[in-house]
C-alpha cells in the first residue's frame, strides 16, 4: 500500500526510560524508596540526556522521518512554580536536533513521570492537579511553537492505575498483590481529572502553538470469547473508552497496542503461559494493532489516528521484524477499510528501562549499559527501508495469532 508523503515513520522513547538520573521525579522516589517494590532501578538509564544527538542521528540515517520523545516535568519544574530556563533550553535543543536530522518531532508532555512534589501533594488525585499541569504546559509552550505534533499525556488510562497504586504503597498487603501482578483497574475519578487536564492543556497548546494536539491511549485490543459481547463492552468501558471519547475533538488520537486480550464470561482472561509469549509475558499478537486502531477510530467518531507506540519485547530481532511486519500489514488492512492513520512510531528506539526492569528489550537499537555504546539492530534498517519506500507490507503477512487465543 502506497502511503501519503506526510506519513510519519518513526520510533518513540520517553524521558525517564532513557535519560538517566531523573532525580526530582516521583518514579525516582519510588525506585529508590522503601519498601523496595520495583526489582530494578533506572539509574543512568541509557544516558540519552547527553546522547540524544547520537540517538537521533541513527534514526535519521536509517531512513525514519519522525521521532517521538518527551520533555520531563520533574526537570523543568523541580520545585513548585520554579521553571528551569536551562532545562527548557535543553529540550529546545532536542527539538532543533530532531528537525536538523530530518525527524519530525512528536513531543510528549507527560509520560508516566512527574515531579515528586506533585506526587506528594496528591498528584492526579489532588484538586489543583489541572491547574498545576496547566501551569507546566504554559511554561513549555514557547519551546513547542514549531513542533507539529504534541501528545499531552501518555496512556492516561495507565496513569489512572499508577496513581491509585501510588496511594497503596504504604499498605504491605496491596504491595504484595501488585507485585504478584494484580493491577487495579483505572480509577474513573482520577481518569476524570486526567481528561480535564488534557482538555485544559489542549486549549493552551492550541492558542500558543501550531501543533496538532492529542493524547495516546493504552489499548488492550480486547476481543470477546464466544457469546461475551456484553463483557467485552464493559471491559472497553472501564479500560479505554472514556479516554478515547475524550479525544473526539482532538487533532489526533495516539493508539498504543502490543497484545490482544480475550474477555470471557467473568471478564478479562489472564494471558495463559505460552512458549510464544514475549519477554513481558504478553501473548504474541501482531493483529492487536489492527483491532486497536479500528476501535479508536470507532469510539472517537473519526479522530485521525497516529500509532504512537507498537512493538515487542524480545531478544530475537528476527522476531521483532516478523511481529512488526505483521502488525503493519494489519494496520494497512484497517486503513484500506477507511481508518485515517497518519503515521507509525515504533516502541522503542532504544533498549531502555522498562518500568522496574531492564530485561524486556523493545529497542531497534541495543545499548551497552556500561559504555552506553549504541548498536543498531537489523530491525532499524528494515524499518528505515519501509519508511524510504513509504509502503506497508502486503496482506499475505496476515496470519492467525499463535498465542493468546482462548
Ligand atoms: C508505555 C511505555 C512502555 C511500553 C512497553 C507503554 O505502556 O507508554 O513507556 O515502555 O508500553 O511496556
Amino acid at each position: 500500500m502506497k502511503l501519503p508523503d506526510t506519513f510519519l515513520w518513526g520510533a518513540a522513547t520517553s524521558p525517564h526510560q532513557t535519560e538517566g538520573n531523573n532525580l526530582n521525579s516521583d518514579w525516582w522516589a519510588l525506585e529508590n524508596g522503601a519498601p523496595q517494590i520495583l526489582p530494578e532501578r533506572s539509574g543512568d538509564a541509557v544516558d540519552s540526556y547527553h546522547r540524544y544527538h547520537e540517538d537521533m542521528t541513527l534514526l535519521g540515517q536509517a531512513g525514519l522521518n519522525a521521532y517521538r520523545f518527551g520533555v520531563e516535568w520533574a526537570r523543568i519544574e523541580p520545585t513548585p512554580g520554579q521553571v528551569s530556563r536551562a532545562m527548557l533550553d535543553h529540550y529546545r535543543r532536542m527539538i532543533e536536533t530532531a528537525l536538523d536530522r530530518g525527524l519530525t518531532p512528536v513531543v510528549t508532555l507527560h509520560h508516566f513521570t512527574g515531579p515528586e512534589w506533585f506526587a506528594e501533594a496528591g498528584g492526579w488525585t489532588s484538586s489543583d492537579a489541572v491547574g498545576r499541569f496547566s501551569d507546566f504546559v504554559t511554561a513549555v509552550a514557547p519551546i513547542l511553537v514549531d513542533v507539529p505534533w504534541v501528545c499531552t499525556i501518555n496512556e492516561p488510562n495507565m496513569v489512572a492505575i499508577m496513581a491509585s497504586v501510588q496511594q497503596m504503597v504504604a499498605d504491605p498487603e496491596a504491595v504484595r498483590a501488585i507485585a504478584a501482578g494484580a493491577l487495579p483497574e483505572p480509577d474513573p475519578d482520577i481518569g476524570r481529572i486526567l481528561i480535564d487536564s488534557h482538555h485544559a492543556a489542549t486549549a493552551i497548546l492550541r492558542s500558543e502553538t501550531r501543533a496538532a494536539v492529542g493524547w495516546s491511549v493504552a489499548q488492550q485490543a480486547f476481543v470477546a470469547a464466544p457469546g461475551c459481547e456484553r463483557q467485552l463492552a464493559e471491559a472497553n468501558r472501564v479500560w479505554e473508552d472514556p479516554y478515547l471519547e475524550a479525544a473526539a475533538d482532538d487533532d489526533f488520537v495516539g493508539s498504543q497496542a502490543y497484545t490482544s486480550r480475550t474477555v470471557g464470561e467473568d471478564g478479562i482472561v489472564a494471558h495463559p503461559d505460552h512458549p510464544d509469549n514475549t519477554l513481558t509475558g504478553w501473548a504474541y499478537r501482531p493483529d492487536a494493532l489492527g483491532i486497536a486502531v479500528r476501535h479508536a477510530w470507532k469510539v472517537t467518531g473519526g479522530t485521525p489516528v497516529l500509532v504512537t507506540e507498537n512493538g515487542i519485547a524480545t531478544d530475537d530481532d528476527t522476531r521483532r521484524i516478523a511481529y512488526t511486519g505483521e502488525a503493519l500489514a494489519h494496520l494497512g488492512a484497517a486503513m484500506a477499510d477507511g481508518v485515517d492513520v497518519r503515521g507509525y512510531l515504533h516502541w522503542s528506539a532504544l533498549d531502555n528501562y522498562e518500568w522496574g526492569h531492564w530485561r524486556p528489550t523493545f529497542g531497534l537499537i541495543a545499548v551497552d549499559r556500561r559504555t552506553f555504546a549504541r548498536t543498531p539492530k537489523p530491525s532499524l534498517a528494515w524499518l528505515g527501508d519501509l519508511a524510504r519506500a513509504n509502503t506497508l507490507p502486503t496482506p499475505e503477512r496476515l496470519r492467525p495469532p499463535t498465542s493468546g487465543r482462548i
